[in-house]
């Protein structure tokens, strides 16, 4: 191992998208050599593709109360309320910073700052900024990648698959898990050692871990597994959303379809017309996601059907167009005319709520390793995200690391990189692996079995299955010099996603009550009692 390259960092952020961006800009303004790795190019990742928007209180009408009070009553009662607070508060600055930097936000001159605001499902006031209609992420994602890209102290490394971070079990008090030195990296085939004296973990979410996804393919959980293996600390890990509307057409992926769309006046409809989400919430069909999702599977279990529709027949046919262009693509290509015909929809995995337990300067409890973004947990979401809240902690919470990074940069001084490394590579057996098959199996089981309804017989059931798939993968060695770079990156990915599996799948089961996201059909109710509070796990660590 001391053979391979090495190249070494101040700050290592591993994400390219909103909260990697950010915290990189945050760190290389601080003064500190800043290196960005993205598994895919940078334009690939789940903030690219998000779609409503950025909530942010900006207009005098709106406050920062009742932003908190909507965030925590969708967050069933497990939120953060300190981190609930400086995501309100601090967010509008990181959003009007934006504007600096060249965002273009849709426009309404009779608004705060001459911006467009719309609603979303929880929310109680119109405080959604979005751009170019349905194309917000985009806009967003290229706003900070051109910033990042003007600072001479950022260098991005795309293509460059993360595999696992370092520890020096002996930085601190010789207690392992130690302190995070940096990781090792596949750089153009060849795996780099990359020391840095802080990593910020910013590798997104964990939609992939389920057959239906409104994920980009990258979302395989590879910063939770890793996070998990190096011994951080992992939180809330059975909170997984799922998105009430995406479009179910056979054969097609399970393309978004906005929330806004409902907070433009949207109606859902089962397949006989019925508009059935005042049965369910008083909110309807602007009611916190996780009530709508459930709504959506029940409605289809009472109308013994596939799925329901979205009926937008009754907004003006070119307002909506106009409003949604990226949408009307996506209909146009199934012959769906939005003006005319109901579009058929049906909920999907979509944000990981859980994930590495960060304190409020997004630090998590292994020294040198911050966490912000999907990957981390910061207590903002508590067990179900408001939609749009999610690029506002990543903003917020990204500058928030980026700027400790740098006081922690400082405060190591001089660091010296450990100079040999203990490389401990498990022995494989000879068992040929269909590593496709493991993968889309995985998938299904978690959708079946892990996803909007669950049951303990199940869920137990599905840890066996994820144990036994797991002996046969975890002890593989993905050699890219032998396998080539795409099949040894496929089977780390499946041994990440076995690893993320298996913990939403053990916190699903120790979690008997229902609450936000996570719904269990023996334990159907909100158990304040016994339940309110966070599970966290940590991987028991050997002393050497
Ligand atoms: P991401 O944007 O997912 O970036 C992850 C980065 O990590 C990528 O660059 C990837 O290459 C890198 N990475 C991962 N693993 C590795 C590895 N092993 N090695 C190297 N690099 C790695 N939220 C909102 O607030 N508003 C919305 O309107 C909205 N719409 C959405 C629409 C869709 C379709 C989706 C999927 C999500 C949406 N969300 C929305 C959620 C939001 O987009 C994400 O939660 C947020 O963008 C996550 O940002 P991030 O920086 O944490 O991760
Ligand atoms: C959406 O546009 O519906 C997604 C918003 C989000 O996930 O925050």
């Amino acid at each position: 191992a001391s053979r391979l390259p090495q190249q070494f960092t101040d700050v290592l952020v591993i994400g390219g998208g909103v909260a990697g961006l950010r915290a990189a800009i945050a760190a290389a303004d601080g003064g500190c050599d800043v290196l960005l790795l993205t598994k895919d190019t940078i334009d690939e990742s789940n903030t690219w593709y998000a779609q409503g928007g950025i909530a942010a209180v900006l207009q005098p009408a709106d406050s920062y109360a009742s932003h908190v009070s909507d965030t925590e009553k969708g967050g069933a009662g497990l939120c953060d309320h300190e981190a609930v607070e400086i995501v309100v508060k601090e967010g509008p600055q990181r959003v009007l910073e934006l504007l600096q930097w060249g965002i273009n936000f849709d426009k309404d001159a009779s608004k705060a700052h001459g911006l467009a605001f719309t609603l979303e499902g929880g929310h109680s006031f119109a405080r959604i900024l979005h751009a170019y209609g349905d194309s917000t992420g985009k806009e967003l994602a290229q706003t900070l990648i051109n910033t990042v890209r003007a600072r001479e102290n950022i260098r991005i490394g795309e293509k460059t698959f993360v595999v696992d971070l370092i520890t020096d079990d002996h930085a601190q008090a010789h207690q392992p898990p130690g302190r995070c030195v940096g990781v090792l990296a596949l750089v153009r085939g060849q795996l780099n050692i990359i020391w840095a004296k802080t990593t910020i973990l910013a590798s997104g979410g964990a939609g992939q871990l389920y057959r239906e996804s409104t994920n980009p393919k990258i979302a395989t959980a590879d910063g939770h597994a890793m996070a998990w293996r190096a011994g951080a600390a992992v939180k809330d890990m059975e909170m997984v959303q799922f998105h009430p509307t995406t479009l179910y057409v056979a054969g097609a992926s399970r393309a978004l379809i906005t929330e806004a769309v409902r907070g433009e006046g949207a109606y859902l409809v089962d397949r006989n017309g019925y508009r059935f989400m005042k049965d369910y919430h008083e909110m309807g069909e602007l009611a916190p996601r996780d009530v709508v999702s459930r709504a959506i599977v029940e409605q289809i279990r009472k109308t013994n059907f596939t799925h329901v529709y979205l009926d937008v027949r009754h907004l003006p046919p070119k307002e909506f167009r106009e409003r949604f262009p990226q949408l009307a693509k996506l209909v146009d290509q199934f012959e769906i005319d939005p003006a005319k015909d109901v579009i058929p929809i049906h909920p999907a995995a979509h944000y990981m709520i859980g994930g590495v337990d960060v304190d409020l300067q997004g630090r998590s409890s292994l020294a040198g390793l911050y966490a912000v973004g999907e990957a981390s947990c910061t207590g903002l979401h508590g067990a179900n995200r408001l939609g749009s809240n999610s690029l506002l902690e990543g903003l917020t919470f990204g500058a928030r690391a980026g700027l400790d990074a740098v006081t922690a940069v400082r405060e190591l001084g001089a660091y010296k990189f450990p100079q040999t490394l203990e490389h401990r590579v498990p022995r494989s057996t000879k068992t040929e692996l269909d590593i496709i098959d493991v993968k889309s199996s995985l998938r299904s089981v978690m959708w079946r079995n892990v996803g909007i309804e669950r049951t303990g017989d199940r869920l137990a059931e599905t840890r066996e299955i994820i144990a036994f798939w797991s002996r046969y993968v975890m002890d593989k060695v993905f050699d890219p010099q032998v396998l080539g770079e795409a099949t040894a990156v496929q089977g780390w990915e499946v041994q990440n996603m076995l690893a993320v599996c298996a913990l939403i799948t053990s916190a699903a089961y120790t979690r008997t009550e229902s609450r936000g996201a996570h719904y269990r059909m023996d334990y159907p109710t909100r158990d304040d009692a016994h339940w309110r509070l966070h599970l966290l796990w940590r991987r028991p660590m050997e002393t050497p």
